[in-house]
């Protein structure tokens, strides 16, 4: 089954708004012939520069994500942000359970499936994070911590919801490490995920599915990586902070996919 891929550039705590206006002004030049039936090209910026990147990439390919919702629709939530917030910003897409906020921040299963829930009730497009630390996957228990990640995060979730998940493998040992799982690596683990959502979820689900790689994606490992059968784009952090890195990256992970 052909899935479209997506490339999407989490900034993490980086670039202020006029720095993300400009960032996304570059970016909509070099990256205007890639045409939207290849692939699907997001940058998530900090809340602050969000409106900036949306005004930015108006008219062009680029969507806008957020790296974080909460799932209430207001109240005393200090330092949280909500669904209508992001939305009347234009955001589309929106990350959860990213790593560094299950290591930081508390961030468990449970409150990755709110957050999630929570974003697809918005009609968002949610990018659900993943992944096992070094000491996991050293003690051979990689596929019993995703299996808990996912069946936490998306138990309870219809067929339909899933059309509007996208998974985000990131081994945690591989993020800003500039270790990149290999793509034998990479595409054993992307299969055990498929086959942990066709359990849960069937064959079509699981067929459609994307599930993107991040942990020190470069332009010059995304190609092969995209090239595995499971691997269906890319979760970038570092790469996605210049536009012309950012901008490589995209064209070699969209090269071997037809039109
Ligand atoms: P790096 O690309 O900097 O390793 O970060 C990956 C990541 O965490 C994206 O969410």
């Amino acid at each position: 089954m052909s899935r479209k891929i997506v490339v999407a550039g989490n900034w993490k705590m980086n670039k202020t708004a006029a720095e993300a206006e400009a960032l996304v002004k570059e970016l909509v030049g070099l990256v205007s012939d890639v045409c939207p039936c290849k692939a699907e090209i997001v940058v998530c910026p900090p809340f602050t520069a969000i409106a900036a990147a949306v005004k930015a990439a108006k008219g062009s390919n680029i969507k806008v994500g957020a790296q974080n919702v909460h799932w209430e629709a207001s109240g005393a939530y200090t330092g949280e942000i909500s669904v209508s917030m992001l939305k009347e910003l234009g955001v589309e897409y929106v990350i959860t359970g990213h790593s560094e906020r299950r290591q930081y921040f508390g961030e468990t299963d449970h409150t990755v499936h709110l957050r999630t829930a929570a974003a697809l009730a918005g009609g968002f497009k949610v990018m659900m994070c993943i992944g096992e630390t070094l000491e996991e996957r050293e003690s051979n228990r990689t596929a019993e911590v995703l299996d808990r990640q996912l069946e936490g995060g998306l138990g309870g979730f219809t067929a339909a919801d899933m059309e509007n998940i996208i998974l985000a493998y990131e081994p945690v040992w591989a993020i800003g490490t500039g270790k990149t799982a290999t793509p034998e690596m990479a595409e054993e683990t992307h299969r055990h995920i498929r086959g942990k959502v066709r359990a849960m979820f069937g064959d079509e689900v699981a067929g459609k599915i994307r599930i993107q790689y991040g942990g020190s994606m470069k332009p010059g490992n995304a190609a092969e990586l995209l090239a595995c059968p499971d691997i269906d784009g890319g979760l970038i952090g570092g790469t996605a902070l210049k536009a012309d890195s950012f901008a490589e990256l995209v064209k070699n992970a969209v090269s071997g996919s037809g039109c």
